[in-house]
């Protein structure tokens, strides 16, 4: 259980920092209208960040793909019980409970780029900016969560999880590891980012 295994490759690692980016970014620029080019562009990125993060749950590494870490509820709520315990549930990828927060943050950044999107273009009426503002308040709200459990998390497992994101590496069984994105991946996987922000840029 020491040793220390590639559990996330590099295209789960890249594209969390992008999408952690552009999401505060485009927070952070929202109220100003002397901001609102960085605000669009960086809600682009944020939407192809999304798509990118989907597809690769269907075709990406093992530890990256939905079916290997969406759990039934119960399984996460004993996930989360087991934390009272003094050996908590581990596992090599995320929890249960976190799987139900990936879903969450993905689908709420999903929701908040597009009818931000769809507002700027005038798509929808006055509605469709107070869905954007809730979808982006929601989204923030969970963020908030998302970094609070993986600071306890960390503690909890005595293991630095921030780290990892930034590594790949955690501990776990040698059978859990996996082998890291290629290059011409990670080169492809930032060519179709680019092309997916930029046409969401060029149709606004
Ligand atoms: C800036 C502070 C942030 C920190 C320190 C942070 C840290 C982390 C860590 C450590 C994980 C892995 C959790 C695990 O071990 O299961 C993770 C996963 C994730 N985080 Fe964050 N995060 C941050 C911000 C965000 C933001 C702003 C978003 C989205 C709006 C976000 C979305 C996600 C998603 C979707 C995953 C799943 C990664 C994947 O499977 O691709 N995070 N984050």
């Amino acid at each position: 259980m020491n040793t220390k295994i590639l559990i996330w490759d590099r295209i789960v690692r890249l594209g969390h920092w992008l999408l952690a980016c552009s999401f505060i970014v485009a927070y952070m620029s929202a109220e100003s209208e002397r901001w609102r080019v960085v605000h669009v562009v960086s809600g682009c990125l944020v939407f192809a960040a999304v798509i990118m993060r989907v597809v690769w749950g269907f075709v990406g590494s093992y530890h990256a793909r939905f079916i290997n870490f969406v759990r039934h509820p119960k399984h996460a709520w004993a996930y989360l019980k087991s934390l009272t315990n003094k050996k908590p549930e581990h596992h090599e990828g995320h929890n249960p409970a976190g799987g139900w927060a990936v879903l969450g943050l993905l689908s709420l950044s999903l929701l908040a780029s597009v009818t931000g999107w769809m507002a700027y273009n005038n798509l929808g009426g006055t509605k469709l900016s107070e869905w954007h503002e809730l979808a982006s308040n929601l989204a923030v709200l969970l963020v908030i969560v998302h970094v609070f459990a993986v600071i306890v998390s960390s503690y909890l497992h005595r293991e630095n999880l921030i780290t990892s994101m930034f590594t790949g590496l955690r501990h776990g069984n040698l059978s859990a590891r996996i082998k890291d994105a290629r290059a011409a991946s990670i080169f492809l996987y930032f060519l179709v980012v680019a092309c997916i922000a930029y046409a969401a840029y060029r149709y606004t």
